[in-house]
């Protein structure tokens, strides 16, 4: 899993008891698998179909440094679905995992269309097929 997006906790991400808001992580973790979702399958018309349990493992604290994992574990027809992880970025430390979100593929109509992707690509290999080699 590739951890590609830091957070610093500020005041304003913090619930009234002074620890990280989980609604405030879990927008994170929306935005950050949507946009996994849309560069693994080339379209910026992607919607949050389904999330599974969300398992908020630890407390994170204002001033911490944490970071995001997303990867995909399953690519259907007209669906991707993915697997999360927020951790502390210094000590490693598990903060929330989300076992199964599922991204739908749409065509312009808003219907969901076939996406065509088979495996994951990575950013370099996509522009090596686009002819930008590095
Ligand atoms: C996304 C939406 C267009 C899908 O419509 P739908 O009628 O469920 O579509 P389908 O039944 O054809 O399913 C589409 C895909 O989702 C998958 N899917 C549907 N329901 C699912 C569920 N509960 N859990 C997991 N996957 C599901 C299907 O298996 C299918 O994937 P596949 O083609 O890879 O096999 C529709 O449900 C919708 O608009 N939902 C609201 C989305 C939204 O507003 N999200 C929040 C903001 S981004």
């Amino acid at each position: 899993m590739n951890f590609h997006t830091r957070k610093w906790v500020k005041p304003e991400d913090l619930n009234p008891n002074g620890t990280l808001f989980g609604g405030s992580l879990l927008r994170w973790i929306d935005e950050e698998a949507a946009i996994y979702a849309i560069v693994q399958l080339g379209n910026q018309r992607v919607v949050t179909k389904y999330i599974s349990e969300i398992n908020f493992v630890s407390a994170s604290r204002q001033g911490d440094i944490i970071e995001l994992g997303i990867t995909a574990t399953e690519f259907g027809r007209t669906s991707i679905t993915l697997t999360c992880e927020v951790r502390n970025k210094i000590t490693r430390k598990s903060i929330l995992t989300v076992e199964k979100m599922v991204f739908v593929n749409l065509g312009e109509d808003g219907l969901p269309a076939p996406h065509g992707r088979t495996e994951i690509k990575y950013v370099k290999d996509q522009f090596q097929e686009d002819g930008i080699s590095e």
